[in-house]
């Protein structure tokens, strides 16, 4: 097992807890996924330990009760996997090259100034954006999430990463009445979040606050991805994770096929992109650029969606 310390631990489990799926309680240190390329990386770093300074933020926190230990087994609490969340979100994210991918698809060109992100979680999204100079200049990025203790726990985070040349601002807000005026933003991006919404309502709303000639990016998690999840779940025994991820796939199905449930759903669904993009086909001053499946590792070449406002 190595030499490593309690606080290194913590740190890497806490991520491995989560992407095993949140409040589910098990041996972090039982039953890799050698065909997940994510904890392939965290399996390695596993062996490394690095220390850093959110190792020191997330030991603290477990001090203060993000994480509760049964016997063997460790739980993440509410903020612990909302803290759980956003690094590997970050992680991923940064690891995937997702953006890079993206923006060499889309070019904005100014680069954006004024970003939103409908159902930000954390908001780590904005940093990565914003480490790696994909906005302009002065640029501010808005997210917004209806969930408190992940804007909290992506605060937190933020404030401990260096390096982010744009003004953040995370708030609480629904992505079915965004709190921003007609026009706001030159760069609307949504990732994983449309499928579980009404899509008409969500693409009419991002559509609203997006400048004329301003990007929209949806992004969703592919049918591949849930039946991934569903399928190393059964392995590993987690029933939450199964019926999670056999939903997600059952409704994806009927979604193809036209069967789709008006109604916000508590429940996400696979492929919901073709739902996007027939929302933005009803909008005539909204053009799909790209609907490109990408090649990034580490999310299972996830579909994205990029369209762009008309100029008047
Ligand atoms: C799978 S997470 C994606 C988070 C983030 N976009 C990312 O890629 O890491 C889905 C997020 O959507 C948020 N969400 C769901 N419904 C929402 C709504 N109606 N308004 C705002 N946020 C919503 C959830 O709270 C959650 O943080």
């Amino acid at each position: 097992m190595g030499s490593w310390t309690w606080d290194e631990m913590n740190l890497l489990a806490i991520r491995r807890l989560h992407y095993h799926g949140i409040h589910e309680t098990y041996d972090p240190l039982r039953g890799w996924d050698p065909q997940s390329e994510y904890e392939r990386y965290l399996y390695g770093k596993f062996q490394q330990i690095p220390v850093s300074d959110i190792a020191l933020v997330i030991t603290q926190l477990i001090q203060g009760g993000q994480v509760t230990k049964k016997g063997p087994f460790w739980t993440l609490t509410k903020q612990g996997a909302a803290l759980a969340y956003g690094l590997c979100e970050y992680d991923i994210q940064k690891l995937s090259g997702l953006w890079q991918e993206i923006f060499k698809l889309a070019k904005p060109r100014p680069r954006p100034r004024r970003v939103l992100d409908i159902g930000c979680g954390g908001g780590l999204t904005g940093l990565i954006l914003s480490q790696n100079g994909f906005l302009g200049p002065e640029a501010s990025y808005y997210g917004i999430d209806c969930d408190a203790a992940a804007l909290e726990a992506g605060r937190m985070l933020i404030s401990r990463n260096p390096g982010a040349t744009s003004a953040i601002s995370l708030s609480e807000g629904n992505a079915l009445g965004l709190p921003f005026p007609d026009h706001t933003f030159d760069f609307v991006l949504s990732k994983g979040v449309f499928c579980y919404l009404p899509m008409r309502k969500a693409v009419q709303e991002a559509f609203r606050v997006l400048m004329p000639q301003g990007y929209l990016v949806v992004i969703v998690p592919t049918m591949q991805y849930m039946l991934h999840k569903a399928v190393a779940a059964l392995k590993s025994f987690q029933p939450r994770p199964v019926i999670r991820y056999s939903t997600a796939v059952l409704l994806g199905l009927a979604s193809f096929f036209g069967i789709r449930n008006p109604r916000q759903s508590r429940f996400f669904v696979g492929e919901t992109i073709r739902g996007v993009q027939k929302q933005i086909e009803g909008i005539p001053n909204l053009k799909t650029l790209f609907l490109q499946r990408l090649s990034v590792p580490f999310l299972s070449r996830p579909i994205a969606l990029i369209a762009q406002k008309a100029m008047g």
